[in-house]
């Protein structure tokens, strides 16, 4: 039987099972860590760094940390919110997010954390970089304006043989995230939907399926992120 561990957040007593990912046992204690990269049911890959925490004085990131006991975690801090409130500003800086006019409004993880971290107009200039649009899949789209290069695609989506769909291209400031053209020839309709889903943006697409749900009735449109889980009653 797994060894149950307390720890504090913010000062919160807290239990959970010993070797869980912290952001997943503070989510069973009603505590609400913003994530980006993380995604329940695939391995934490640390990239984003939105998750950061302080552990018994040091930073770290929490989808990657397993609780152990008598863990001291700050989390709710001034200092980690203009952290966490920094990345997401670099995330919109650097890439092209025209939230009025994307297909994933309200459904925007990226949209959604600034609404959270009440982003009006980030402290870097904008880059407007040039990115292209790849239309050539007959499933998806990748619009690479909006990627923000979490890899939760390269990890989650991958054929019966295992092998990842999407994959880093190029290298330094031009890298990119592309989809495999052979590979992604073969995409099931349920794996195209699975790609729309798992990208915490609107950089994956499926076609014709963008404005299916109105806007305005969407996820976040309705609750901002985070709120279910802090008026969730922990679970013991
Ligand atoms: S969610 Fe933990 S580093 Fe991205």
């Amino acid at each position: 039987m797994a060894k149950i561990v307390n720890f504090t957040i913010d000062g919160k007593d807290c239990i959970a099972e010993e070797g869980l990912y912290l952001v997943q046992a503070a989510k069973n204690n009603g505590v609400y860590i913003p994530t980006l990269c993380n995604y329940e049911g695939i391995k934490p890959k640390g990239s984003c760094r939105i998750c950061t925490v302080r552990i018994n004085g040091r930073l770290m990131t929490s989808c990657t940390t397993p609780i152990s006991d008598g863990m001291k975690i700050e989390s709710n801090t001034e200092e980690i919110n203009d952290l966490r409130k920094a990345i997401i500003e670099l995330l919109f800086v650097e890439g092209n997010h025209f939230c009025p006019a994307c297909e994933k409004s309200g459904n925007c993880e990226l949209q959604a954390l600034a609404y959270r971290f009440k982003i009006m107009v980030p402290r870097y200039p904008y880059t407007f970089p040039q990115r292209r649009v790849d239309a050539s899949n007959p499933k998806i789209i990748k619009e690479q304006n909006r990627c923000i290069m979490c890899k939760r695609c390269i990890r989650a989506i991958k054929d019966e043989q295992g092998r990842s769909l999407f994959a880093y291209k190029k290298r330094g400031h031009k890298s990119e995230v592309v989809l495999d053209p052979v590979l992604g020839l073969q995409m099931s309709d349920e794996l195209a939907r699975k790609a729309m889903a798992v990208c915490p943006v609107g950089s994956i697409l499926v076609r014709e399926q963008g404005f299916i749900q109105p806007i305005g009735t969407r996820k976040f449109d309705k609750k901002p992120i985070g709120s279910e889980i802090e008026m969730s009653q922990p679970t013991k």
